[in-house]
């Protein structure tokens, strides 16, 4: 049995030891300090029975952006507890936080060319398109794949012939009160 549940810091040298057995991609202690002290709602843990972690996500708010968007900074689970759907959880349990707590559009990640069983994660379970290539971005020269998936979906409302995207309540109620006052007027 594995839960899934928001990260401490008590469990950072595990997320870090994960990441390690994992990635090349390795990041300093300070790095998951950074993270947790600012985005603590956006870090999650895989936890088994014997409290080990076997597996984390690691993500932020981008906020060199105009637009509101989160980061997936690292994703990893240990060989050991793979193709059980927990990376598929965390990165779900991470989307839901950025969405309701940050009110992110998109969320954003950067994948290797070559890493099939990620990519698939991304693009066949979770939803992610190819936003752009970024070539050379690895420090061994990979490219990687920049990705993307939309989280607030822009919404389109019909009401008789006026039909609006992205509303808002403020919005729908102008246009029922609208509605209204020109249904009165065309009864008389
Ligand atoms: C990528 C990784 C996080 C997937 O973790 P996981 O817990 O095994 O993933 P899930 O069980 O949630 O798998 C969901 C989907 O991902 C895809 N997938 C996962 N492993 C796969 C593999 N080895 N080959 C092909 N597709 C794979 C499948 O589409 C799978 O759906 P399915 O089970 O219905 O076939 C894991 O393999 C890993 O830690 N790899 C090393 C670190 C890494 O690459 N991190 C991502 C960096 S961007």
């Amino acid at each position: 049995m594995v839960c899934i549940r928001k990260a401490t810091v008590d469990d950072l040298l595990a997320m870090q030891a994960c990441n390690l057995f994992c990635l090349p991609e390795n990041y300093q202690m300070k790095y998951y300090f950074y993270h947790i002290l600012s985005w603590p709602q956006l870090l999650y843990v895989a936890e088994d029975y014997n409290g080990h972690i076997v597996g984390y996500v690691l993500a932020k708010m981008e906020e060199e952006s105009n637009e509101c968007h989160g980061h997936i900074t690292s994703l990893a689970v240990l060989r050991t507890h793979r193709k059980l759907g927990l990376a598929t959880k965390l990165m779900s349990a991470a989307q839901s936080a950025m969405e309701q707590v940050f009110g992110a559009e998109y969320v954003s990640l950067h994948v290797r060319k070559s890493n099939r069983a990620a990519f698939n994660l991304y693009t066949e379970t979770l939803g992610y398109k190819i936003h752009d290539v970024e070539a050379k971005y690895y420090a061994d020269g990979e490219d990687a794949y920049d990705m993307r998936k939309q989280l607030k979906e822009s919404r389109v409302i019909i009401m008789g012939n006026i039909s609006i995207t992205n509303t808002n309540t403020t919005t729908i109620t102008t246009i029922i009160i609208i509605s209204m006052v020109v249904g009165v007027v065309q009864a008389r």
